[in-house]
């Protein structure tokens, strides 16, 4: 039977273009996607824009556009860089399509009717250039935190949404599932949060016209959170009349919700108490990332140090550049971006001892064999605790510790390099062919195995290594069954004939202009 897998990145508003931040979840999410399905898994991978509020509007205003056209030019700017980015999403979701705004609607009537919204009046510090409210402990200096002007004292009628009745099951169901709150580093700031005391949240505004009206009193339309958060029942199918049914309920609760952290706590109170009001299960995991600073700066518009994804896909090619974001910091910390180190790390690491460690292998076994993989039935040394390995492996993708599998991967490069230097095959004598034809599949062996491994992070540059080898199935197919080999420790011998392609180095070195 196949395993569904559902996961998503949250959706990126759409009055910024997308960056290295933005990029950096979605291709997480995309590497574990991958992983999944490389495992026969079902995958709904979900991601999408946020497109309503007053500042979306006011950006729109900016470019004279309709806020319609506006958002879903920068919605097709998303789509396009998750294509460049390599990202094999299932769904994209636009929080102003009508299949979204309407269960936004119904949830919103239906929480009516149960009792957990009702209409009150809400008071904070408004700020009428930005169109928005703060609470007094985000003012600075008494003045609006966004653009620094005054703000007064407004009052309004709102709806609100009974926040403070899940305090004691959100800590209850905190306790007993222990992964909900990911990494574990996070969950104190949660707890605490909670504990502290939930006040019921306003999710209507009058003052905002772009956003989903409520239909039994148009002249409210719903908070941008409230509505946002909905994306991940209203994309897999949920009819809120219709409760947990399929084809809905096949895909629902979600498994992981990828997020940054500095909305973790979005997704950990709000999102599970409103689908506790709703009666559904809540999702297995909300797993919180760090912050990319650039250069040991904050990375902004202002300081002009926003890094393009486009560009560093094109300087160094795709898969370098996702393997980078997941090598250079382990997932859930913060992590500070330089193109030196990329390039260090390109340079080291794919160039020298990936690239190296295919090329000496393909080169030997043309130079000895005529390119025909050697077949022999000797015990292996390198993967002699291959289970072992993919156990490891497999238990850090479903930690999400991506950055443990790729340094697995990298300690079996370096042995397997070290193993050629030591064995120097190219020393070997012609009465040492049986020798020689060990080491060779040995290499051969371990570079089919870190094909498996590293292609959910390079899926480009994992398939030309693939043809290399001479293997002619899609990789992405073959893989199921490769990795259910592995867990017992089997690799499959190469077929009869199988022949290695010498052709162009993998990653070409680059020259370092920091030296
Ligand atoms: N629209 C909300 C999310 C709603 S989800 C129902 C939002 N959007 S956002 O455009 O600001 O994107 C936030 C996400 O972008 C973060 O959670 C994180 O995943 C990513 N990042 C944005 N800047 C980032 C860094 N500098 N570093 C790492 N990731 C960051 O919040």
């Amino acid at each position: 039977m196949t395993k569904n897998f559902y996961l998503t990145t949250p959706l990126y508003y759409v009055n910024d273009v997308p960056h290295i931040g933005h990029a950096y979840t979605t291709i997480a999410a995309d590497v574990l996607a991958r992983w999944k399905r490389m495992n026969g898994s079902t995958v709904f991978f979900l991601t999408g824009t946020d497109e309503h509020g007053a500042k979306i509007a006011a950006a729109a205003e900016k470019t004279g556009e309709s806020p319609q056209v506006f958002v879903d030019r920068i919605a097709a700017e998303y789509r396009r860089m998750w294509k460049v980015l390599g990202i094999s999403y299932d769904d994209f979701i636009q929080t102003s399509e009508p299949r979204h705004k309407k269960v936004v609607q119904d949830v919103f009537e239906k929480l009516k009717q149960t009792g957990d919204v009702y209409k009150g009046m809400y008071e904070d510090w408004y700020c009428v250039h930005d169109e928005s409210y703060f609470s007094q402990a985000e003012l600075i200096n008494n003045k609006c935190p966004s653009c620094g002007r005054d703000v007064q004292r407004l009052q309004e009628e709102s709806y609100f949404f009974r926040l403070s009745k899940y305090q004691e099951p959100l800590l209850a169901y905190y306790a007993a599932h222990s992964e909900f709150l990911s990494p574990s580093h996070r969950v104190n700031e949660i707890i605490n949060f909670v504990r502290s005391g939930l006040r019921d949240l306003s999710i209507s505004r009058t003052r905002v016209s772009w956003g989903v009206p409520v239909v039994s009193d148009p002249a409210h339309v719903v908070y941008v959170w409230f509505d946002a958060l909905l994306n991940y029942i209203s994309a897999p199918g949920y009819v809120p009349a219709a409760g947990n049914t399929a084809p809905f309920s096949d895909r629902w609760p979600a498994d992981v919700h990828l997020v940054g952290k500095e909305i973790f706590r979005f997704h950990t109170v709000i999102w599970p108490a409103m689908l506790m009001a709703l009666g559904l299960p809540l999702p297995k995991r909300v797993f919180a990332h760090g912050w990319w600073t650039v250069e040991g700066t904050k990375m902004s518009k202002s300081l002009g140090n926003v890094v393009d994804p486009h560009k560093m896909a094109e300087e160094y090619g795709v898969d370098a550049f996702r393997y980078f974001l997941l090598r250079e910091v382990p997932f859930g910390a913060d992590g500070d971006f330089s193109e030196k180190s990329l390039l260090g790390r390109y340079n080291a690491e794919l160039a020298n001892n990936l690239g190296n460690l295919l090329q000496r292998t393909v080169t030997l076994i043309t130079k000895n064999f005529g390119g025909a993989i050697p077949i022999t039935p000797a015990p292996s040394r390198l993967l002699s605790d291959l289970s072992a390995i993919t156990a490891r492996i497999d238990a850090a993708y479903n930690a999400l510790a991506f950055h443990d599998v790729l340094e697995i991967s990298f300690s079996l490069m370096i042995r397997t390099n070290k193993y050629i230097d030591e064995e120097a095959p190219w020393k070997l004598t012609p009465d040492q062919k049986e020798k020689l034809s060990i080491i060779l599949l040995e290499c051969f062996s371990v570079l089919k195995t870190l094909c498996v491994f590293l292609s959910p992070f390079m899926p480009g540059k994992m398939n030309e290594m693939w043809e290399k080898l001479g293997e002619r199935s899609s990789l992405t197919e073959t893989g199921p069954k490769l990795i259910e080999s592995f867990r017992k420790g089997q690799i499959p011998l190469p077929s009869t004939g199988q022949t290695v392609i010498k052709g162009e180095p993998l990653f070409m070195r680059k020259g370092d202009r920091w030296k």
